[in-house]
C-alpha cells in the first residue's frame, strides 16, 4: 500500500513548498537577486525602482540595444506586417523579411544557406533531435548550454560528455563511440557560465579523423571573436569556406538585439533542417519586425567594425584588471567573466552590496553551474567606457574585500 505520507505527490509538493520558503526568505533579507522588473535598459545601464545602474551583466556585447538603423528596420517591418504571423514558419509564418534575414545569416557566416527559429534554444533542441536517433551517439563538452543538453536527451541517442574542453578526453570518447551510427561532437564557442573558447583547432582534427559530424554554437561568439566579429573561425584563422563546421548555430538576443536562433550550413542541410525541426514546424515564428532588426543588426556589425575593437579592448582591460585585484576568473578569453565567489551566501550578498552602490550583476548558483563554483558572472560591453569599468571593478574589490572573498 502507498504510505499518503510519502506518496509522489506529497514528495512533489514538499519540493514545491521548500524552494517557495527559501525564495520567501531570501526576498524578506533583500538577497533575492532575479527577476527585478527593469523600467528601462540599454547594453550598459537598467533602472530599477528609479534607481538607475550600470549595467555588468548584459549580452549587448556590441552595445547594438537601440541603434538607430536596426530601429528603423524593426519599425518599418512592423508598419508593413504588423505585430506578428499568426502561423508556424512551415506553413503561414514566413515572410519576404525571413527569406531576407536567412540570406544575411548565410552570407555573414559564409555558408550556403540559413534557417532562422524563433529561439536559440529551439534552435539547439531542434536540430539535435531532428539530426540524430537511438543508433547515434552525440558527445558534448560538460558545460555546454542547457539547450544542447535538452536536445542532446530529446534524440534519443546515446548522450556522451567529454571533459570541458579537454581534448584527450574528446578523443577517448570519440574512440569509444560505436562504430555503427552517426557521431556529432557539439560544443559552445564561447561558454556561457566560463568565458572560454573551445579548443577549436584540435576540435576539428578530431572529427576528421573519427569522421564525427560538428555543430559548433556561437551565442557568445557572434559579434564578438575576430577582427570583423565574424565568429570563431576568424578567431582561429580558419576559412569558413572549408567547411569543417557542419553545422554553424547561433541566436539573435545576444550581440544581435533581437530574438530568435539560427543553423547556418550547406544547402541539403538547412532544406532538411527545415522539413525536420520540430520548432520551426509546431512553434509560431519570429515576428517579422524582430527579424528586420536582426538583419539589420547583421549590416551594423560589417559597417561598424570600431565596434568590435572596442570590445576588445574593454574585455582585455576588464579581465587584466580584475586578475590584478585578486579575483578569481578562470579562463575567459572573451566578454563573460565570471567572479568565483564559491559561497552562495557570499555571492548574494556581494549581488546586494554592488546594487546597492548602483553596479549591476547576478549571481550564478548551482545547479546551474558544478557545486562549489558559485559565481558572479559579469560580463563588459563595447558601450562601457573605461571609467565605468574602473567604478565596477572598484566597487567589487572593496565588497569582495569586506566578504573576504579577495584578500586585503
Ligand atoms: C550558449 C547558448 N546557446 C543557446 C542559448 C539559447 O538562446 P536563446 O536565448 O536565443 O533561446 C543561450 C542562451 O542563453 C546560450 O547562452
Amino acid at each position: 500500500m502507498n504510505n499518503p505520507v510519502r506518496s509522489p505527490k506529497n514528495t512533489l509538493l514538499a519540493r514545491i513548498e521548500a524552494l517557495n520558503c527559501r525564495i520567501q526568505e531570501a526576498k524578506k533579507r533583500d538577497l533575492y537577486p532575479y527577476m527585478h522588473s527593469s523600467d528601462a535598459v540599454d547594453g550598459v545601464h537598467i533602472t530599477i525602482r528609479g534607481k538607475p545602474m550600470l549595467q555588468f551583466s548584459s549580452y549587448s556585447y556590441l552595445d547594438l540595444l537601440g541603434h538607430p538603423k536596426i530601429n528603423a528596420a524593426a519599425k518599418k517591418a512592423l508598419e508593413e506586417f504588423g505585430t506578428g504571423t499568426h502561423g508556424v514558419r512551415f506553413l503561414t509564418g514566413t515572410t519576404r523579411i525571413h527569406q531576407e534575414l536567412e540570406k544575411k545569416i548565410a552570407s555573414f557566416k559564409k555558408t550556403e544557406e540559413a534557417i532562422a527559429l524563433s529561439t536559440g534554444y529551439g534552435a539547439n533542441c531542434g536540430t539535435i533531435s531532428a539530426l540524430l536517433g537511438r543508433n547515434d551517439t552525440v558527445i558534448s563538452d560538460k558545460v555546454n548550454h542547457a539547450s544542447i543538453v535538452d536536445g542532446c536527451i530529446l534524440s534519443r541517442a546515446q548522450f556522451v560528455r567529454f571533459e570541458h574542453n579537454d581534448m584527450a578526453s574528446l578523443e577517448e570518447s570519440l574512440e569509444k563511440a560505436p562504430k555503427k551510427g552517426v557521431k556529432l561532437v557539439v560544443a559552445d564557442a564561447v561558454f556561457s557560465m566560463d568565458g572560454d573558447i573551445i579548443n577549436l583547432p584540435q576540435v576539428i582534427r578530431l572529427c576528421r579523423k573519427f569522421k564525427a559530424l560538428l555543430m559548433i554554437d556561437e551565442a557568445h561568439s557572434l559579434g564578438v571573436l575576430g577582427k570583423k566579429g565574424t565568429g570563431i573561425e576568424e578567431h582561429f584563422g580558419i576559412d569558413p569556406a572549408e567547411g569543417l563546421i557542419d553545422i554553424k548555430m547561433g541566436t539573435l538576443s545576444k550581440t544581435i538585439p533581437s530574438i530568435g536562433g539560427y543553423i547556418a550550413g550547406n544547402s541539403k542541410l538547412v532544406n532538411f533542417l527545415k522539413h525536420s525541426i520540430r520548432p520551426f514546424i509546431f512553434s509560431a515564428s519570429l515576428p517579422p519586425a524582430s527579424a528586420a532588426a536582426a538583419k539589420a543588426s547583421f549590416e551594423v556589425i560589417e559597417e561598424e567594425t570600431w565596434r568590435i575593437k572596442k570590445l576588445h579592448e574593454n574585455m582585455h582591460y576588464f579581465l587584466k584588471t580584475l586578475r590584478m585585484n585578486g579575483f578569481t576568473t578562470l579562463q575567459s578569453q572573451s566578454p563573460i567573466v565570471p567572479i568565483i565567489i564559491g559561497d552562495d551566501a557570499k555571492a548574494l550578498e556581494m549581488t546586494r552590496l554592488a546594487r546597492q552602490e548602483g553596479i549591476f550583476i547576478v549571481p550564478i548558483l548551482p545547479p546551474a553551474v558544478p557545486p562549489h563554483t558559485t559565481r558572479i558572472r559579469t560580463t563588459v560591453t563595447a558601450g562601457h567606457s573605461l571609467q565605468e569599468i574602473e567604478r565596477a571593478i572598484n566597487a567589487f574589490a572593496r565588497i569582495a574585500r569586506s566578504l573576504g572573498i579577495i584578500k586585503p
